[in-house]
């Protein structure tokens, strides 16, 4: 049995790739600050070391002690408009962090990463969907933390042996049980919960795009199935020299009135969605071609956006 360290895995996406890799008959360890984090996503049996992922030797210590074999690093700050605001803040941690792993990592013997990246990562390409070796042109400080990062993965494979993953996720949703959905309020069917919530008509940004319904096109996946690409991409990590960049979506988009929709069927009422202006910096379409991951991981989505949307739910 192996065993993995997974960085932010009291976050939200974290919190599922802790119980998937364990399903998978891996022995898992966190390590998160809790920044942003609770600690009761993980369960009771889970070492947590409660630390920073800048604090090397506080991560060498965590390698060393629990005879980790691989890493899946999630730690990270994700709010892009706030990594407009304090850019060098999401630098040092979403930087920094890396460097600190990768150092910890050499130090003590570890060889295989699956590394969180994210579609920011490619800012607003001209066609769609969107492949892996479409230029990459981060319109955000976030985004460009994140493109550093394979880069600086990429580097470091080179000088020390490491066998690497990374994952470029689209537009993460849903939850795979109500105690671990996501409660920052960043991405879109988490505002809509927090408007019905609030008594107030939820809104769509933008409906003259040149899109069928007129708003912006997002692929949404599922946060199980995300985590089940963890899964695969670690035993890929595990079985081979690898050094490889996979998108994580469908495959298929969906409009944000087709998300409104769905959510007016999850509660079983219309949710009065109501059309207004376009937020600045929104691209049209971001549909992620998801043929790599499934020829080489043999992974793909399983659940659709009435799945997501359900599980999303705040009652
Ligand atoms: N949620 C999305 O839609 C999305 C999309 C693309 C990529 N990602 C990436 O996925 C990863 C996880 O995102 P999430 O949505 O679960 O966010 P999250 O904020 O819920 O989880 C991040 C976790 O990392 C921890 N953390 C942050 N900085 C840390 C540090 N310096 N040291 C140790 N722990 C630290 C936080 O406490 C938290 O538990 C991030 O790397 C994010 O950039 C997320």
């Amino acid at each position: 049995m192996t065993t993995w360290l997974i960085t932010g895995g009291a976050g939200y996406i974290g919190a599922h790739v802790v119980r998937a890799l364990r399903e998978s008959g891996r022995s898992v360890v966190v390590l998160d600050d809790l920044s942003t984090g609770h600690a009761d996503r993980i369960p009771d049996d889970v070492p947590l070391a409660q630390v920073s992922v800048l604090d090397t030797p506080s991560v060498r210590d965590a390698l060393r002690e629990y005879a980790v074999d691989g890493v899946v690093h999630l730690a990270a700050k994700k709010a892009v408009g706030e990594s407009v605001e304090q850019p060098l803040h999401y630098y040092r941690e979403n930087v920094t962090g890396v460097i600190s792993l990768l150092e910890a990592m050499r130090d003590e013997g570890v060889h295989n990463l699956v590394y969180s990246s994210s579609a920011a990562v490619y800012g607003e390409p001209p066609w769609s969907p969107i492949r892996e070796e479409t230029p990459c042109a981060p319109l955000s400080p976030y985004g460009e933390t994140k493109l550093v990062g394979e880069w600086m993965i990429r580097a470091a494979a080179s000088a020390q042996r490491l066998s690497w993953v990374a994952l470029r996720y689209f537009n993460v949703a849903g939850a795979g049980a109500p105690e671990l959905r996501d409660t920052s309020v960043n991405n879109l069917i988490p505002m809509v919960y927090a408007a019905l919530e609030r008594g107030v008509a939820p809104q769509v940004f933008g409906s003259d795009y040149p899109t069928p319904d007129g708003s912006c096109i997002r692929d949404y996946i599922h946060v199980s199935d995300l985590a089940d690409a963890h899964v695969a991409a670690a035993a890929y990590c595990e079985a081979n020299d690898a050094q490889d960049v996979f998108n994580v979506g469908t495959g298929e988009g969906a409009s944000v009135w087709e998300v409104m929709a769905a959510v007016s069927e999850a509660v079983g009422h219309d949710i009065g969605a109501v059309a207004v202006a376009r937020r600045t910096g929104d691209p049209p379409e971001l549909v992620a071609s998801a043929d790599r991951i499934a020829g080489v991981l043999g992974w793909q989505a399983r659940r659709d956006l009435a799945e997501m949307v359900s599980s999303a739910r705040l009652d």
